[in-house]
């Protein structure tokens, strides 16, 4: 029986951690157990920077990006020695069981807790990326695409303005989730992504036919981890004679308030988050597939996370919409 649980965001931030962090908390008390903060992810757990937080700690927060709890990437969890000092920490404060909100990195952390240490642990899927598995989404993903959206709409105007053509960065390091679905979403008359071969003669000929059709401003939208912005800029301005510039989107992408997509997911993910360890569960990341919220084994979700698969009937569709 499960009293007390910890809770802690790591890695990379995502907008709609604040609303998981809250839905955890709240759905924990509700189920009359308490609940502590973990700070700044496994480097609090190391330094036991750990307070208890109550109904009211979780206020004001739904609507807020970042993370109240501040996050870290923390490659030191990999060491044996500072596990036993995080776990030793879990006990000094009496947590039986631990939330995880992260992405994929701290998963393999889940794991190492779950499956070396004997902590319950259950991983919430919270990454701008959408880059794991067993989960349609990840909290934070709609956010950032939505940011990215509504940055491209604007560039659209100065682009069409001067007849000229825009490469757009988008983040993503080793996905082109957030590319493809903003590149489907405005319109983009192609996209770059890590996942799909670059072949830049057909993207110059696209953008050519394009031109001579008509078409006087073009959109190209780049996910980091292909290319940078300025590199696809570099081939379309010596292949062409199309005007190009460059617009990197950057953190602005992390940041923002939550859409309802993302707040809502958090909401449930919370909730189930603390369901499972009541029910005794442990190693698992909850998700939500077809508008089911489901949990799968971490293991299984880090194997066949890394080498997640795009959508290419939405990289095809692009293709036919920017005909
Ligand atoms: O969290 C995901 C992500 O934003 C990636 O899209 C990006 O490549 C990476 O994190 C950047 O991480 P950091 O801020 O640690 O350099």
């Amino acid at each position: 029986m499960i009293k007390k649980i910890g809770v802690m965001t790591t890695g990379g931030d995502a907008p709609g951690m604040n609303a998981v962090i809250r839905s955890v908390v709240r759905t924990a008390i509700y189920k009359h157990l308490r609940v502590c903060g973990i700070k700044r992810g496994f480097r609090g757990l190391i330094d036991n920077d750990i307070e208890e937080l109550d109904l009211h700690s979780v206020s004001g927060i739904i609507n807020r990006g970042g993370t109240m709890l501040k996050t870290i990437r923390c490659p030191e969890f990999k060491d044996k020695k500072n596990q036993r000092e995080a776990v030793e920490h879990l006990r000094m404060h009496s947590i039986d069981a631990v939330v995880i909100i992260g992405g994929n990195g701290s998963l393999a952390a889940g794991a190492s807790l779950y499956y070396d240490w004997g902590i319950p642990v259950i991983n919430i899927p919270a990454s701008i990326d959408n880059d794991l598995c067993y989960t349609d989404y990840t909290v934070g993903f709609d956010t950032a695409v939505n940011t990215a959206l509504e940055a491209i709409d604007k560039i659209r105007d100065t682009a069409s303005s001067h007849d000229r053509v825009f490469v757009v960065e988008v983040m993503g390091r080793d996905s082109g989730s957030i590319a493809l679905e903003v590149g489907l979403a405005s319109g983009a008359e192609a996209v770059i992504l890590p996942e799909v071969k670059f072949n830049p003669e057909k993207l110059c000929d696209l953008l050519l036919r394009g031109y001579h059709r008509g078409k006087k401003s073009s959109i190209v939208v780049v996910a980091e981890g292909a290319a940078q912005g300025h590199e696809i800029a570099k081939i379309i301005s010596a292949k062409t004679e199309l005007e190009v510039r460059v617009s990197v989107l950057g953190y602005m992408q992390r940041g923002g308030a939550p859409t309802a997509f993302s707040r809502a997911l958090a909401g449930r993910f919370g909730k189930e988050a603390v369901e499972e360890l009541i029910r005794g569960k442990g190693g698992r990341m909850v998700g939500m597939i077809g508008n089911r919220v489901i949990s799968t084994d971490i293991k299984k979700v880090l194997k066949a996370s890394k080498s997640k698969k795009i959508n290419m009937n939405d990289y095809k569709l692009i293709g036919i919409l920017a005909i």
